[in-house]
């Protein structure tokens, strides 16, 4: 019940009706070898052949389409979790995957950059209780700064050397003692000591005007340590690269201490 799916669900009908159609023509042609000149006209006129050559692939090509668009509103959907407003348990993974299915047309090759492999190292993870969407956006946030950092390292060393040594970024995720999470995202050639300093101050940027606006890391700061009670670490050094790990307990606190309470209750009782 979305306009994509009314779409992407008569595409494969209508290319169906176009293959009978088609058909219909040429037994015509087969069987009418004089048609009449007003006929033979037309056909010509609107390159018959051409058309039946070219309709399945154009078909095709808008099937192909609106497949991938059809991805995007799904992944969307899972970015942002419109519908949920409440911690729920979720698979992180599956918060990591849409990001980067939505940051997918920057990590493909473009002119003056090569394609920006993304390595995924992921553990043995349970469902983790958190605010999703929120959550995606640090994804979100971190894995676009390593695109741009690594963007930007390709411009300034050039093509030639960029698609010798490529840059990759990598995900890890783990899950550490006793019930807490960790993701680890690498990326890029590292960052200066001045840099590394103020990466979580409000408005700090090194990007042009109108690129970026310096939030994306202070407001991912809020969101893990505040939201989530957890930690936002950043380990990095020019030539060794970064290294931004997100980690958070599997439950939220409230609850636990609510079920520690509950517990306590039972055993008085
Ligand atoms: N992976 C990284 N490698 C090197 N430098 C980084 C990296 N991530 C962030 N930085 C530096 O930290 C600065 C602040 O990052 P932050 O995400 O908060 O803001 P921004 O990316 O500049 O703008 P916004 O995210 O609001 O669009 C960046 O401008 C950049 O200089
Ligand atoms: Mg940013």
């Amino acid at each position: 019940n979305n306009p994509i799916n009314f779409i992407y669900g008569n595409i494969h009908h209508a290319s169906e009706y176009a293959r009978d159609l088609l058909e219909l023509v040429q037994l015509y042609q087969k069987y009418d070898l004089n048609p009449r000149s007003e006929i033979a006209e037309y056909l010509e006129n609107i390159d018959f052949h051409f058309v039946s050559d070219d309709l399945p692939k154009v078909l095709s090509s808008m099937k192909i389409g609106a497949d991938r668009i059809l991805q995007l509103v799904k992944s969307f959907r899972n970015f942002s979790r419109l519908d949920e407003g409440k911690m729920k348990p979720v698979n992180i993974h599956e918060g990591l995957d849409s990001t980067l299915l939505i940051l997918q047309i920057r990590l493909k090759a473009q002119p003056d950059s090569p394609l920006i492999q993304v390595v995924k190292n992921y553990g043995n993870l349970p469902l983790v209780e958190c605010y999703a969407g929120e959550l995606n956006q640090v994804f979100m946030n971190i894995l676009a700064n390593a695109i741009d950092v690594i963007e930007s390292y390709n411009l300034e060393r050039g093509y030639q050397e960029a698609i010798t040594n490529p840059c990759a970024i990598a995900i890890t995720t783990e899950y550490s003692t006793p019930n807490r999470i960790t993701v680890r995202i690498a990326d890029g050639p590292g960052m200066a000591e001045n840099v590394k300093q103020r990466l979580f101050d409000p408005f700090f940027t090194t990007k042009p005007v109108g690129k970026g606006t310096g939030l994306g890391l202070s407001i991912s700061d809020q969101i893990v340590v505040e939201k989530h009670k957890g930690f936002l670490r950043c380990e990095s050094a020019p030539g060794k690269g970064t290294e931004f790990s997100i980690e958070i307990p599997l439950r939220q606190e409230v609850r636990q201490i609510a079920s520690l309470v509950s517990l306590q209750r039972s055993e008085v009782a």
